[in-house]
């Protein structure tokens, strides 16, 4: 059985009397421990994909199953409990909160679960050291270069131990360098951590480097 699984996905946009369609019937199965790439042109529905993957978004009609359970069959409550255990989500803008330093940001989905502090702040500092920003924890995200931001950003989406990590352009606006860090670290998390990924990106080499790559384009997701 597939880790998720996506059926006949269908998703439009109305603005102004106009109707977009982005998501054209996609579907698509992802393994348990899969690292996959996405790429397609700006505007091709890439982030609708990834928020829709990631229950941010629902569809017009279209199935999403995690195992074997029927996602957007489950109620608002359920489906944000679902979220929460087993998403975690790298935004194309980091979305830091700005007054609270990067220890803060790194623990606050935890906090907001109401887990423990000591240790969920001890895990965040761990996974900032992992990034290598230990020597940055408590600096606000005004006081970070946007690399350092979007690790920042990483290690909050990686808090919950979600099984499925989706990263919207992670590295966007960075330098190659900088860019390839946070792709090895990417890596690792696949690895290491045992975490499913979906790396939606721009840059063709972190692409072909994926072991499975995938492609939106005119609303239909296939196999690049
Ligand atoms: N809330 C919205 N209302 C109306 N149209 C929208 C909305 N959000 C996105 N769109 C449109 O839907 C299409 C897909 O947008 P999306 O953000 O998914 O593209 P993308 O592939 O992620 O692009 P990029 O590579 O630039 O991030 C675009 O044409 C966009 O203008
Ligand atoms: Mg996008």
């Amino acid at each position: 059985m597939a880790l998720l699984s996506i059926r006949n996905v269908f998703k439009s946009y109305f603005l102004h009397g106009k109707r977009i369609d982005v998501l054209r019937g996609v579907s698509l199965d992802i393994e348990k421990g899969e690292m996959v790439s996405m790429i397609g042109a700006s505007g091709a529905g890439k982030s609708t994909f990834l928020h829709v993957l990631g229950t941010l978004d629902m569809p017009a009609a279209g199935e999403l199953f995690f195992e074997d359970r029927n996602v957007f069959a489950m109620n608002d409550a359920e489906i944000a409990d679902f979220r929460n255990r087993t998403i975690g989500f790298v935004f194309q803008s980091h979305y830091l909160l700005p007054e609270f330093t990067a220890l803060e940001n790194v623990a606050m989905p935890a906090l907001v679960q109401r887990r423990e502090r000591a240790p969920s702040y001890a895990y965040a500092r761990e996974l900032l050291e992992r990034v290598g920003l230990g020597a940055r924890v408590d600096h606000r995200p005004g006081e970070l270069s946007g690399g350092e931001a979007q690790r920042v950003a990483l290690a909050r989406a990686l808090v919950l131990k979600p099984p499925v990590l989706l990263a919207d352009e992670p590295t966007g606006n960075l330098d190659p360098v900088t860019g390839e860090g946070i792709h090895q670290l990417l890596r690792e998390v696949n690895r290491d951590l045992g975490i499913t990924c979906v790396v939606v990106t721009h840059n063709a080499t972190l692409a072909e480097s994926m072991p499975r790559r995938l492609r939106l384009n005119a609303g239909q997701v296939t196999e690049a």
